[in-house]
């Protein structure tokens, strides 16, 4: 029994294997174009397999975030061509960063004298720095200390490490602000409407300790209390302390420090379109100089009159 059934399998084995090489051999008769016609749609096929599975994915994606409220757009200043941070915007968002948000969060990315021409004078920056201990060491004994800081320090964390911001945050450390508009999807727009959107949970929804609802933030429970009430601080400059202005001018003073040479790019920008402007048109202005002679004249092949004796001769 165990015989015949090993040879009806080599049998059929073989016959398999045969039928794979005629397979192999029949393609190996088409024409050279039909081969790469066939490769090119099987690419194809590969190619929009790939962009469906990427569109369905997108789609999984964006049902899963469906509940979150959109930020509304809003028109700031420096997302013309042209235009800059409204400086004084800036320096108003520094002072609600310092006297608000710097209790958690901090701004590694960003050193002190970045601020010197925006926000501060070269000493004034030097007095701003020294009022933020920094931690720096180890001194000789092998021990951490904090000190004044200086023009060259980024603005320090409060805590000393992540488990002592968590544990002082009911257990989510607050993130580094530098590049947070840059991460936020929506940007600026998120992080207007993240600070003035708190609100009273919906009716059923009760929060834990610690917890606040905001539709912006992903799934609604944030970790973060509502930080901007109308008059939390008074600005130097006299402007209104409304929750709406204090979140604008923090989200001006952030979008500034996630890109403080956004001015010098933007001016360099210009400057490459102007020279490259002047320079594709003077070329082309003197192509046209240098061709026009050709373009502009005609020329005349005639086939010259065969004058040999010989076939005068025939004729
Ligand atoms: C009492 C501490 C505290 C203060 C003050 C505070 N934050 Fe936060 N912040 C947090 C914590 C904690 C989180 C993390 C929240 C989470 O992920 O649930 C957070 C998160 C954030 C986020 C990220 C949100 C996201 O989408 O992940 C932004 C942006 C932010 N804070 C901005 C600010 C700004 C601007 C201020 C000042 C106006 C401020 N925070 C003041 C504790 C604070």
């Amino acid at each position: 029994m165990a015989a015949v059934v090993n040879r009806v399998s080599r049998q059929a084995l073989l016959k398999a294997k045969s039928l794979q090489h005629n397979q192999q051999a029949n393609f190996g008769n088409f024409s050279k174009r039909t081969k790469n016609i066939a490769l090119g749609a099987l690419g194809l096929a590969a190619a929009g397999g790939t962009v469906a599975t990427a569109v369905a994915c997108g789609g999984a994606v964006h049902a899963a975030t469906e509940l979150i409220l959109h930020a509304p757009r809003m028109p700031w200043p420096h997302q013309g061509l042209f235009t800059d941070f409204d400086k004084r915007s800036v320096k108003r968002g520094y002072q609600v960063y310092k006297q608000v948000c710097a209790a958690c969060h901090s701004l590694e990315y960003v050193r002190f004298r970045e601020m010197i021409g925006v926000i501060f004078s070269r000493d004034e920056a030097k007095a701003e720095a020294a009022e933020f201990q920094v931690l720096d060491g180890p001194d000789p004994e092998g021990h951490m200390f904090r000190r004044p800081g200086l023009l060259i320090d980024a603005f320090p964390s409060p805590y000393d490490n992540v488990e002592a911001a968590k544990a002082a945050n009911n257990g989510v450390a607050p993130p580094d602000l530098s590049y947070q508009v840059k991460a936020a999807h929506q940007g600026p727009d998120y992080i207007f409407s993240l600070l003035t959107g708190y609100r009273d949970p919906p009716a059923g929804v009760t929060l834990m300790e610690g917890v606040h609802y905001n539709p912006y933030y992903e799934g609604g429970l944030i970790a973060m209390a509502q930080a901007l009430y109308d008059d939390i601080i008074e600005y130097d400059d006299g402007t209104p302390a409304t929750q709406a202005q204090l979140a604008k001018d923090v989200t001006t003073f952030l979008l500034w420090a996630s890109n403080p040479d956004m001015e010098v790019r933007k001016r360099a920008w210009l400057k490459c379109t102007i020279g490259l402007l002047v320079i594709g048109l003077s070329s082309y202005y003197w192509k046209r100089l240098k061709w026009v002679s050709l373009k502009s004249s005609k020329f005349m092949f005639t086939k010259s009159k065969p004058t040999t004796d010989k076939y005068l001769k025939k004729k």
